[in-house]
């Protein structure tokens, strides 16, 4: 292959998160977040920053979408913050956050910017953490409450959809690992949380579908391929184990019905919570798959792990082969595309969308206010010639998009890591933005829909 290139009518794009780029994080309405409390807690973010004002997209986007155009970037992956669409996670609906949206889509479709939004990702309003959270039952049903609200104000301009980011990674994090809001620690809370989240997916899909038939709708499932440490079959049955638990416990379920093998000794269905019934209220024919992905897992077996899988991740992200990311990750493109072809093989050649690939690194401006981030570019051609090589091997992939537009609040690790195409200074009051090079070059990929390798 000399040339990367994509079909016709692909989908180039960037994506976002509420929390982490919008600010205003009381205004206008807006109720508290789980992310809001979380950050304002001493010692949890280590830098100490906040999400309050973050990149100040509330007031800016804009200009972000001047940016997308700049780039010549035909569809916008951003996420609708619950508490903004519904203060108190239920209940009276905020006619400002559904205002703010309005404007946000119009601005898009007027400059041909396909908006994809997705509905949840992990600011849950504070006042359902309060009523229990995600390890509570009922937080399914007003979850689907909020999708239906979302489909009735947006469904009319909104064609493509997805309700999850990264279910596998705000459950763990935010329930077992305790590092992401709301920051608990406790295996049960963690187990019944995936069920919930999984009845959420289902009952949500449905009453989207129930307003508008033919509307598309996906989840952003977080991937990475799992590559067995040694050449064991414990290892290789450990990398499998991962695999069904990282991968596919909210995509499995969706489309075929079933919890994944993910642990030795049979799923903890009672731990969980699951009552009869609910695996025909867990299973939805998901229109596309959406991939999150940074970087391959290397798995070990590891025969006293107190969660039950047997499967321990070998290094913090990756293996120690290819360069690493400001953020340590280890640079692998080949995980894409194992992981495309992987899930192309396994699910019938499913409509697949990149919903987020990207790196983090720690660039500047220079005299001349260029900003040089030839790593960034090398990381992109890595991966999408992975991308275009999977289409060339049959993978139906329609859209790409790269994490992200912005440098923007980065989670418990604060401002410190910048993943942007766009350079942005928290320093000055108005959150300027300039276009690194590595936007530039993306840019012309999405252009000529393609690039010579
Ligand atoms: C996954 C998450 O969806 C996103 O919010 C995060 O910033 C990136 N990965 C980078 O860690």
């Amino acid at each position: 292959m000399s040339r990367a290139s994509f079909p016709e009518g692909f989908h180039w794009g960037t994506a976002t998160a509420s929390y982490q780029i919008e600010g205003a994080w009381k205004e206008d309405g807006k109720g508290e977040s789980i992310w809001d409390r979380f950050a304002h807690t001493e010692g949890k973010i280590r830098t100490g920053d906040t999400g309050d004002i973050a990149c100040d997209s509330y007031h800016c986007f804009n200009d972000d979408i001047g940016m997308m155009r700049e780039m010549n970037l035909n569809s916008y992956r951003f996420s609708i913050s619950w508490p903004r669409i519904l203060p108190e996670g239920t209940g009276t609906v905020n006619a400002k956050g559904i205002d703010y949206y309005h404007r946000l889509i119009d601005a898009l479709l007027s400059a041909d910017i396909r908006p994809l939004p997705t509905l949840y990702h992990w600011d849950l309003p504070q006042a359902l953490e309060a009523a229990g959270g995600w390890p509570e039952r009922d937080t399914a049903g007003r979850f689907a409450d909020y999708a239906d609200v979302c489909m009735r104000a947006f469904g009319d301009r909104v064609d493509h959809w997805m309700i999850f980011n990264e279910p596998t990674i705000f459950t763990v994090m935010g329930h077992l690992v305790g590092i992401h809001a709301p920051g608990r620690k406790n295996l049960d809370d963690f187990l019944r949380a995936t069920h919930t989240v999984n009845i959420a997916q289902g009952e949500a899909f449905r009453a989207m579908r129930a307003t508008r038939s033919d509307a598309k709708i996906g989840t952003a499932f977080n991937m990475t391929s799992c590559e067995p440490a040694g050449d064991s079959e414990a290892d290789a049955d450990a990398a499998e184990r991962w695999h069904c638990f990282m991968n596919l416990w909210y995509l499995e379920t969706a489309l075929k019905g079933r919890y994944p093998d993910a642990f030795v000794n049979g799923t903890p269905f009672d731990k969980m919570g699951v009552r009869e019934g609910d695996m025909d209220l867990v299973k939805v024919p998901l229109d596309f798959i959406g991939i999150n992905l940074y970087t391959r897992t290397i798995v070990k077996h590891k025969p006293d792990d107190p969660w039950g899988l047997q499967a321990v991740p070998v290094g913090p992200m990756g293996g120690n082969d290819g360069p690493k990311t400001a953020f340590g990750w280890e640079v692998w493109p080949d995980a894409l595309y194992d992981i495309i072809m992987r899930i192309t093989r396994d699910y019938d050649t499913p409509v697949i969308e990149i919903t987020e690939n990207g790196c983090s690194y720690p660039d500047g401006p220079d005299s001349m206010n260029v900003i040089d981030d030839q790593p960034r570019i090398d990381f992109y051609r890595g991966y999408l010639a992975a991308v275009a090589r999977s289409i060339e091997d049959g993978a139906d992939v329609r859209g790409y998009h790269a994490w992200t537009l912005l440098d923007n609040f980065e989670w418990s690790e604060g401002f410190a890591q910048r993943f942007g195409l766009v350079w942005v200074d928290f320093e000055d009051p108005a959150r300027s933005r300039t276009l690194k090079e590595s936007g530039r070059w993306y840019g012309r990929v999405s252009a000529e829909n393609g690039f010579e390798i």
